[in-house]
């Protein structure tokens, strides 16, 4: 980059640049093939070996995105992307990210970013009422759902002086890694025909520090039953943390809020933002009723970093990371910018095109639906082998028009089709189902 006067002229124009890229980007995403049709190391091979000794003008960089790094570029805001949870980046939260780069607050401390700090937890808030989350809650930010879920038992942990986590079988492989990660053991509850943890299987409880219930789990997007569940970990004295990482978006609309029943009863709560709240990655939410065992169990201030800012709020004390990146401002900027409504009718279209589809997967002789659906998530697979749904699964993908991503249900080979981009619409799950009854 050149120094000097002309500095700004060029970030102003590299910035241009930028831009016009990602709208352009967005504009023909729909062309491209949704999943990168790359062998393994072929990106690797195409990148210089060394760094440049002189730096290049950023046109550069753009360029090489264009012709190195796009071919390896798996589509996650494609419209028919099915895969997984399938996610938005929304073009509020898109610009959000390029100005909270811009000002790198750096929230180790309430002084060193008043901003952001307080923007944060007024966000969690604004959340917390669209998703009839308790407003007394703590809510704040981290990374992921998985280190959300490592901060709870954690805070459990502390809180019991147990060491036992449990969860049902079809929990987030996030739980049973957080407990390895913490030396905890970890129980598996048994589920029903639905999919549901099965709160009459979970014992006693005498010993347990906590108990993870899913609304939305991954395999199956099921609704554990978290009333029943909250009974017993209040008769056994164990932490409850809910998992909503996927479904506790959908709670902006009423009509699904009964999948939230008893969650006010929980200790602690993620939901991610980076799943179905539109939010570039990462924003994953978590609230506590219970803030003080975490900062009990967070909290360590070096000398370095005390202050006199009394009645000041460090939110660094109250899970594992120091630094924090401004992450509420692309949360915020699309809260302000679409508003409850924008997200509810979001919300509502995605489940309108997976109960679409679930509807022709119903109706066609020779396929079958695998789970009930409460959300965008459908469960379903063609008659045959599990190795013919797995093959058929690898045709679609290889043919690039679509990304549907599998379980195993039952013990049986499942195909998953999750709506959750906020640009898919009836066309593309139509051309999803020709493709799939298609290549059968
Ligand atoms: C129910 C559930 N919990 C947790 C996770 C982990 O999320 P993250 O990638 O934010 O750690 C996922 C990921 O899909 C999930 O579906």
């Amino acid at each position: 980059m050149v120094e000097g006067e002309g500095e700004e002229v060029t970030f102003r124009e590299d910035g241009h640049a930028a831009v016009d890229w990602a709208a352009d980007y967005l504009e023909r995403i729909g062309e491209l093939p949704v999943l990168a049709q790359v062998r393994p190391g072929e990106i690797r091979a195409r990148l210089p070996e060394s760094p440049p000794e002189q730096g290049e003008p950023f046109g550069a960089v753009l360029r090489d995105l264009d012709e190195v790094l796009l071919p390896g570029i798996t589509h996650w805001q494609h419209p028919r992307f099915f895969a997984y949870f399938a996610v938005s980046a929304a073009e509020p939260g898109i610009l959000a990210e390029l100005l909270a780069a811009t000002l790198n607050s750096v929230a180790i401390l309430w002084r060193t970013a008043p901003a952001a700090t307080e923007l944060e937890v007024t966000a969690l808030d604004w959340v917390a009422q669209l998703l009839g989350v308790p407003r007394d809650w703590h809510g704040h930010i981290e990374d992921t759902a998985s280190t959300s879920t490592l901060a709870a038992l954690v805070a459990a942990r502390h809180a019991t002086g147990r060491n036992v986590v449990v969860c049902s079988e079809h929990a987030h492989s996030s739980v049973e890694k957080d407990a390895r990660m913490l030396g905890m053991e970890l129980r598996k509850a048994p589920v029903d025909d639905a999919f549901r943890m099965l709160p009459d299987a979970l014992g006693e409880l005498d010993d347990v520090a906590a108990v993870v219930a899913t609304v939305g789990t991954t395999s199956a997007a099921s609704v554990d039953p978290v009333a029943a569940i909250a009974d017993r970990c209040a008769a056994g004295g164990a932490w409850l943390h809910v998992d909503g990482a996927y479904a506790g978006s959908a709670m902006v609309c009423p009509e699904l809020r009964w999948a939230f029943d008893g969650v006010e009863r929980a200790d602690s709560l993620v939901v991610n933002a980076h799943k179905w709240l539109f939010t570039p990655m990462d924003c994953s939410l978590l609230w506590t009723s219970r803030p003080d065992a975490f900062r009990e169990a967070f909290s360590l201030v070096p000398e370095y970093l005390r202050t006199t800012d009394e009645a000041a709020f460090n939110i660094s004390e109250y899970g594992p990371a120091l630094g924090r990146r401004f992450r509420s401002l692309k949360l915020w900027a699309i809260l302000r910018c679409y508003g409850a409504e924008g997200l509810r009718a979001r919300i509502r279209e995605a489940t309108r095109l997976a109960e679409l589809f679930e509807g022709w997967v119903r109706d066609e002789a020779g396929w079958e639906l695998c789970a009930p659906r409460h959300f965008s998530l459908v469960c379903f697979r063609a008659e045959g082998s599990d190795e013919e749904n797995e093959a058929l699964l690898e045709r679609a993908n290889a043919s690039g028009e679509l990304f549907v991503s599998h379980t195993k249900l039952n013990g049986r080979y499942v195909l998953r089709l999750a709506v959750g981009n906020e640009r898919t619409t009836e066309a593309d799950v139509r051309r999803a189902w020709d493709v799939l009854r298609d290549l059968r």
